[in-house]
């Protein structure tokens, strides 16, 4: 967690907004680029909603929950025997013996292993036998003061549906709320992700439109920047003070973007500490400094997987007026004419970005136009440019 989490006020709202549903009709997607804040806005909603008397049980998808439906239902089981297991059930009777023999009742608790009982005792797919699961839950959870159950995965991104393996655990998570939901049972579904998710969601299953709030988190606003960079060394023990040109300055060279903020701030943060055990007294914000430890940190990595040819194209489109937010195929195509001696057609402009779009540089977006996949790419990819020229 930041020492401060800055800004994020409406995108507390409506969940908020979501917690008051009694019959759930929207479930949330928490989406943005990495490093914007998803994460640790989630952790932030779990007491929310613990106060409102909810549920919550959830972790990270990984990719290893999301290669067969059996691992997506043992995902399902696992979490919720954690609120589960507090819960008994009778599962017979014993009958004590001598002068004041008297009926007992044997009871178990309701742990994984009796979820996974019933689970694979339940004839049919794997959604007829999750959704029996999760029905027999509901019956445990109605009888106390919860107001439903939450079910909260970050990097949901991950799952996927697998048509050459016949595997489909997205389309079967889908089709499970979407019916326990119909049938009144508040379990709801909170995912987070990058950009990708909710079109994935929407390509798995056309309702999945209908059935999601989705919250784009973006940059900070400038006051929140500001907080951001302030609040955690407002303390008087602490001993740096950022001047306000120098807030200027990170928050300028940060983009807004909480990752950044708190890169820079670090960084920023112990040159300050150093001058000052120097003797020195700290004034500015060395950017070239920190904007190179940045450009090897954080974006070099990924730089280094595009190949030669397709960095020709990414430099195309930190060309762009719009690089940084979105771009079309066609916006490329007229670019590369202008800027490269020889040009990318249409088609293989397309293509390219499909293997851009693998190796996690690019996504496309649900209107079929693209973006970088991390914040300030155009900047980087600029200056290396410069360097090489
Ligand atoms: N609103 C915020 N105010 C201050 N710092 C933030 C804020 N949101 C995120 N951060 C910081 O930015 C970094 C990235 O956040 P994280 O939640 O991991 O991003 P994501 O999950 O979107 O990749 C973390 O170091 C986090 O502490
Ligand atoms: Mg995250």
């Amino acid at each position: 967690m930041p020492p401060y989490l800055a800004g994020r006020k409406q995108e507390e709202e409506e969940f908020r907004h979501l917690l008051d549903q009694t019959t759930i009709l929207d479930n949330l997607v928490l989406t943005g680029l990495r490093g914007v804040g998803k994460t640790v806005l989630l952790e932030t909603f779990k007491p929310l909603a613990i106060q409102k008397d909810w549920l919550w049980v959830g972790t990270d998808m990984s990719e290893a929950v999301s290669i067969s439906e059996a691992n997506f239902a043992i995902r399902i089981l696992t979490d919720l025997s954690v609120v589960t297991s507090t819960f008994t059930v009778q599962i017979g009777s014993s009958q004590t013996v001598g002068f004041n023999a008297e009926t007992k009742a044997v009871v178990q608790s309701v742990n994984y292993g009796y979820l996974h009982r019933l689970y694979e005792d339940t004839p049919g797919l794997v959604l007829d036998k999750l959704k029996v699961v999760l029905e027999f839950v509901w019956t445990l959870i109605k009888g106390t003061k919860a107001k439903g159950l939450i079910f909260a995965y970050d990097e949901a991104q991950n799952l996927a549906d697998h048509v050459q393996k016949e595997q489909y655990p997205l389309s079967v998570m889908l089709d499970l709320f979407q019916s326990i939901q119909k049938k009144g049972i508040p379990f709801m579904l909170v995912l987070v992700g990058l950009p990708t998710l909710f079109p994935k969601l929407v390509e798995a299953r056309t309702y999945a439109e209908r059935m999601f709030r989705v919250v784009s988190l973006g940059q900070l606003s400038e006051p929140d920047r500001r907080d951001a960079i302030v609040k955690p060394i407002e303390d008087a023990k602490c001993p740096v003070k950022f001047t306000p040109p120098s807030v200027e300055v990170i928050s300028n060279l940060s983009g807004g973007y909480p990752y950044f903020i708190q890169f820079i701030c670090r960084e920023a943060f112990d040159l300050w500490i150093q001058q000052q055990s120097h003797g020195g007294e700290a004034t500015s914000i060395p950017a070239d400094a920190i904007r190179r430890k940045l450009d090897t940190d954080f974006f070099a990595g990924r730089w280094a997987r595009a190949t030669d040819r397709q960095r020709e194209m990414l430099y195309v489109i930190a060309k762009l007026e719009n690089g940084d937010s979105e771009f079309s195929v066609q916006e490329i195509v007229d670019m590369s004419g202008t800027v490269l001696d020889k040009g990318f057609s249409s088609s293989h402009t397309n293509q390219m970005l499909v293997a851009l779009s693998n190796a996690g540089l690019v996504y496309k977006n649900r209107y079929g136009r693209y973006s970088f996949a991390v914040p300030l790419m155009a900047g980087f990819i600029l200056r290396q440019a410069e360097e090489m020229a």
